[in-house]
């Protein structure tokens, strides 16, 4: 049977099967070729995203506007903040009025625990357009796609298999950054047989259905999945490093019930207190050192550089964040692409 997404939603990688990953990686290659050559991919001519943000962006904000433009449709940008969403308008009412003007639907709704993929879902049930999670409280669905077409321009398609991976938290004193990456490379890097190293501090913990997928995902594919408490120990032998801040779990669910500025800040601020008891879990040369000599450093960016990871990491040889960062317009287009038309090559 011929693989379709079709009008399907793109809300967590789990949902999807390997097949239909396949079908994204390989039309995500496509499309970054063509782009290369100046070719024209206008397969969405006259359809219309919406991208609805309830948190800020740089790199999927601007992948999904200059990939629908590229893609020959147009996409609307739309602040939560300045809808009739921040006057209570429901999810599903707010999807039922945006499918019937448009194509596709897009969200980013990520720093509440338990309340982002809610509201996708949410959304999904009532409308008849695909819904595409630009970032939740569980996945981040579009950033690991990236991830893992860039391991697999790296490292060769065939050999992904058997891959380390160190998925480690590591220092930030900016914000308290969500869970949503962490869970989406545990998740999404057991599928293909890789062997995925999550270390964090005591307290940092992820929302435990993700940490059971990734470990029923590891039995099937023939990977493995561990958790540590030290990032030296992940690192060690890693074939990739992916050192990433996230806030405390307990912390994140309070968040639900902080509603005033003042309880948000407030939470905001207790998360980074615990952060700076852990100044050390930084992605360091020394730290390098102990991968293998091949080994290469992603993030998702933004970092925090000095915090996270040192310039001379992030900007050194063994570092392709911007190769992973450009991979997130062509997968972002091939996401759109193939769930808003039959597949396009
Ligand atoms: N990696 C990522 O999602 O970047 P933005 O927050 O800038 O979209």
């Amino acid at each position: 049977m011929t693989t379709s997404l079709k009008g399907k939603d793109y809300i967590e990688t789990q949902d999807l099967s390997l097949a239909e990953l396949n079908l994204l990686l390989e039309t995500s290659d496509e499309l970054k070729a063509k782009f290369h050559r100046g070719e024209p991919t206008v397969v969405l001519n006259n359809q219309t995203a919406y991208l609805l943000f309830f948190d800020k962006s740089t790199r999927t904000r601007n992948a999904f506007e200059a990939g629908m433009t590229q893609l020959g449709g147009h996409a609307h940008f739309l602040d939560a903040d300045v809808t009739q969403i921040s006057h209570g308008e429901t999810p599903a009412d707010t999807g039922k009025i945006l499918a019937a003007m448009g194509h596709g639907i897009c969200v980013r709704h990520d720093l509440v625990l338990d309340e982002g993929n809610k509201y996708m879902r949410e959304m999904a049930a009532s409308c008849n357009v695909p819904i595409i999670n630009m970032q939740c409280d569980v996945d981040h669905p579009t950033q690991t796609l990236a991830d893992i077409m860039t391991i697999r321009e790296h490292f060769g398609k065939d050999n992904v298999k058997g891959l380390k991976i160190a998925v480690t938290w590591a220092f930030a004193p900016s914000y308290a950054k969500p869970l949503s990456v962490p869970q989406g490379l545990i998740t999404l890097m057991t599928r293909f047989g890789m062997h995925v190293s999550l270390a964090h501090p005591k307290g940092y913990n992820l929302i435990e259905r993700t940490v059971e997928s990734a470990k029923s995902n590891a039995k099937e594919s023939g990977g493995t999945f561990e958790i540590v408490d030290d990032m030296d120990t992940a690192f060690e032998n890693a074939d990739i490093v992916y050192p990433k801040s996230w806030g405390v779990y307990d912390l994140m669910l309070e968040r639900q019930n902080a509603t005033t500025k003042a309880e948000i800040d407030a939470n905001q601020q207790a998360c980074l207190e615990m952060n700076h008891k852990h100044k050390d879990w930084i992605c360091d040369e020394r730290r390098m050192g102990l991968a293998k000599k091949s080994a290469v450093y992603m993030h998702c960016l933004p970092a925090d550089r000095d915090a996270e990871v040192t310039d001379a990491v992030i900007d050194g040889p063994q570092s392709i964040v911007f190769q992973e960062a450009e991979n997130r317009l062509h997968t972002a287009k091939a996401i759109m692409a193939c769930t808003m038309r039959e597949r396009p090559f």
